[in-house]
């Protein structure tokens, strides 16, 4: 096993400035974006003729050749399903995805990641879990839950459904003129509240909503509180319990990991109190013909083969991630959102609309624009024709596009291989977009 470890720390290292994993990281001067580029081979491809400007990793970020590289010597050589046999190569499989838990635990400050840190599917099933399990569990009829406005619809649908089935009071903090959530009313809206859901990051406004005020104002009112860290774990530290949170969900796919992996985690308590969430192999300690123990945590949770390649894809994209170090990274969206609002702003005025707050301390760098009357698909295409890849569409937030009173916006998403030159390239695609619908 040590042999095969040491195989598979061997993967090529990111280039940018090294850190220690478990030491805090040092301060380096910032991200060397250039070198960072070239760790990622999809940068290198061109589309339509031109540069590849992907600005769309809100919706999917791409992988380091690392991440591609431990996924494919674990199929090379050790796949093995896991938690079920026992030759070698069975237990290394084992062994690595265990660990892969472990190092995605620490990477949130899970004070007890082998129990804590439970494998789905992606975030949205992460919230399902909590809605069908601690839900169906701990909600009754007349219950209240409060939400946001600007929830991503896999926080909201789940709760819909939920409250369907138990007639369940929902709540809600609005969005006010400055892409906020309106607090005034908070110590009413919580007050005898069971469950508070909340967005870390929109992945519409960029908003980072004060998540520690209304986590400890939930907490004071005797709620649970299910934090959405889908935008916010791949692009700032996360410290779930300096976050305040108690559980919290989060996709592989937007943090360089693979598609098909997300990540619940909660509180050891809650989840050992919790039913289990789908039925089958792995999940249980004994089945009988009248019924069935389940497993310890976290395997209770995680019924059937689970998703062993991209557990340790996302394990070394975590890695990935923390020899550059999250503030790090931050810091470099930070300026270059800040550098994308003024580039738009001098450059087209009042033809651009940024939806989402103007302070970069209270955003991360997700720009949800509208130009001019264009409609975001047709603009989308146009941008595509120069290579640069946006979302356009409603960014399954409905109740918040109905609230912005657009049907769609263009969404521009900034990650750590983005540069000023992809923002100029946003830009002078813009500009051309302009004179085509002038
Ligand atoms: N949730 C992803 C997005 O915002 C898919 O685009």
């Amino acid at each position: 096993m040590e042999e095969l470890n040491a195989a598979v720390s061997a993967a090529p290292a990111p280039t940018a400035a090294p850190s220690g994993a478990a030491s805090p990281a040092p301060e380096p001067a910032g991200l060397d974006v250039a070198t960072i580029k070239g760790d990622f081979p999809v940068l290198a491809r061109p589309v339509h003729g031109r540069r590849l400007v992907y600005l769309d990793s809100a919706a999917s970020s791409q992988h380091p050749a690392s991440v591609l590289a431990a996924m494919d010597r674990y199929y090379e050589t050790t796949h093995a399903n896991v938690h079920r046999g026992v030759y070698l190569m069975a237990e290394e499989a084992d062994r690595l995805y265990e660990d892969a838990r472990t190092t995605v635990g620490r990477f949130i400050g899970a004070p007890h990641p082998g129990e804590e840190v439970v494998f789905t599917k992606n975030a949205t099933e992460s919230i399902n879990l909590v809605a069908a399990t601690w839900g169906r569990a701990n909600l009754q009829p007349g219950d209240a839950v409060l939400l946001t406005e600007m929830e991503h619809h896999a926080n909201l649908v789940p709760w819909l459904m939920l409250a369907q089935e138990r007639q369940l009071q929902l709540r809600w903090l609005r969005v006010d003129d400055a892409y906020r959530l309106d607090l005034d009313e908070l110590d009413r809206l919580v007050d005898g509240v069971k469950l508070v859901g909340l967005t870390v990051m929109s992945n519409v406004l960029g908003t980072l909503p004060p998540f520690r005020r209304i986590a400890d104002a939930a907490h004071a009112a005797g709620a649970v509180v299910l934090a959405d860290g889908a935008q916010s774990v791949p692009h700032q530290p996360t410290d779930v319990e300096e976050l305040g949170c108690d559980f919290l969900a989060f996709s592989g796919h937007k943090m360089l990991g693979p598609t098909g992996i997300g990540v619940l985690w909660g509180r050891r308590d809650l989840l050992d109190a919790m039913p289990p969430f789908l039925g089958g192999g792995g999940m249980i300690r004994d089945v009988r013909l009248d019924g069935f123990t389940p497993n310890d945590l976290p395997w209770k949770f995680e019924a059937g083969t689970p998703p062993i390649a991209e557990a340790i894809g996302l394990a070394e994209a975590v890695r990935y991630l923390q020899q550059l170090g999250m503030l790090q990274v931050r810091r470099h969206e930070v300026e270059l959102t800040s550098y994308a609002q003024a580039v738009l702003a001098n450059r087209f005025g009042g033809d651009v609309t940024i939806f989402g707050p103007d302070g970069t301390d209270e955003r991360g760098g997700v720009l949800s624009i509208a130009f001019r009357d264009v409609h975001p698909h047709d603009l989308a295409q146009v941008l595509d024709q120069a290579g640069v890849c946006v979302r356009a569409g409603h960014h399954c937030a409905k109740p918040l596009m109905r609230h912005l009173g657009v049907t769609a916006t263009a969404r521009a998403s900034l990650y750590l291989y983005n540069d000023e030159a992809d923002v100029d390239a946003l830009a002078d695609a813009l500009a051309e977009a302009g004179s085509l619908f002038a």
